[in-house]
């Protein structure tokens, strides 16, 4: 039976989780797998649209699988692969670089961004870096994508992709993928600057929370972080302006589970002398666990290699069927 919605999403293996990728998208991930058939992806190809050591881009592979079932997804619950594993994205990439046009990839606006000002020099790939986006979404006829949302134009695109290739061929092929975009911190923004986001090449390690940070170091971001010298305000409306003020109390709200109102119900009027120790004790209490399961699991090359090859199995099963039909629809078999 056709499941009423698949979901897909991917993370590059490039760096360590930090509290952004957690709050904005892999606490997302874990909750949708008991809901939905979901699909989760290392896009290992994406990563290597810049350059990448081998040996580094490798464990990075092992370290972000080994951070995912940290922080709870359940390879009995989704399955969980690197994309390299599976040759249909690849494949279908190519046939999908077929449907979209060069005008559509010249409006995306994060190839701009990381092709700077040598956009001569960067490679194909990063240009064409959507469409294989797409490719690993349609591969699998996915219908609800989860991500932050800087990657929206992305699933525009993507979802223009799958309807231009319907429309050509005359088929009803992919279903027209969702974002879904949520979750009260899904823009978790820098400790240093509270108008950049959160970011693992931000060059200053205290702007971010790793998922590697032990309690004393959290605690330390926290005492240290970036605020002006008012006390909270107690209405949502006083947080305009003032950034830092809104990403802490929006990290507090995401972390316990409650509105960034609830929040100031609570702690409007205090100074951040008070709210930052608070603030620090709720996000020890969210990472610590995370934390010790990574550390477990990151060395044990075996069990990690062997939930990425059982992942990658399924996924096959599902893309190959599909890569079959879109050959027939383009002709390239009965
Ligand atoms: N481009 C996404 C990012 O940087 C990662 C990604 C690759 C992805 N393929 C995907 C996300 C497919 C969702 C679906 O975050």
């Amino acid at each position: 039976m056709k499941p009423a919605t698949r979901v897909f999403s991917g993370i590059q293996p490039t760096g360590n989780l930090h509290l952004g990728n957690y709050l904005g998208a892999i606490r997302n991930w874990v909750a949708m797998q008991d809901a939905h058939e979901s699909i989760f992806c290392v896009v290992d190809l994406h990563a290597i649209t810049v350059a990448q050591d081998p040996a580094v881009l490798r464990r990075g592979i092992r370290e972000m699988t080994a951070a995912l079932l940290a922080s709870g997804l359940d390879p009995a619950r989704c399955i969980l692969f690197p994309q390299s594993a599976v040759r249909v994205h690849a494949e279908l990439a190519w046939v999908l670089m077929c449907t979209a046009r060069v005008g559509w990839l010249n409006r995306m606006t994060q190839f701009k961004d990381k092709a700077g000002k040598d956009r001569e020099g960067a490679s194909v790939g990063l240009y064409t870096y959507p469409v294989l986006q797409a490719a690993d979404i349609l591969a699998y006829k996915a219908t609800h994508v989860p991500v932050g949302d800087d990657q929206k134009q992305h699933l525009e695109l993507a979802r223009d992709i799958a309807a231009k290739f319907n429309n050509d061929h005359g088929v009803e092929l992919f279903p027209l993928p969702e974002p879904v975009i949520e979750g009260p911190a899904t823009r978790v923004m820098s400790l240093r600057d509270g108008t950049a986001k959160m970011s693992k090449s931000d060059p200053s390690d205290a702007s971010r929370i790793n998922l590697t940070d032990d309690a004393d170091s959290i605690a330390q971001k926290i005492r240290r972080a970036k605020t002006d010298p008012e006390p909270l305000p107690s209405e949502i409306a006083g947080l305009a302006g003032r950034p830092e003020a809104a990403n802490l109390v929006g990290l507090m709200a995401a972390l316990t589970g409650r509105s960034a109102a609830q929040v100031l119900g609570d702690y409007g009027g205090q100074g951040f002398g008070q709210f930052k120790p608070a603030l620090a004790e709720a996000m020890v209490a969210a990472i610590a666990p995370i934390t010790a399961r990574f550390n477990e699991l990151r060395h044990d090359d075996v069990a990690l290699d062997a939930v990425l090859a059982a992942g990658a199995e399924r996924a096959r099963a599902i893309a190959e069927p599909v890569l079959a039909e879109v050959h027939r629809a383009v002709g390239f078999r009965d």
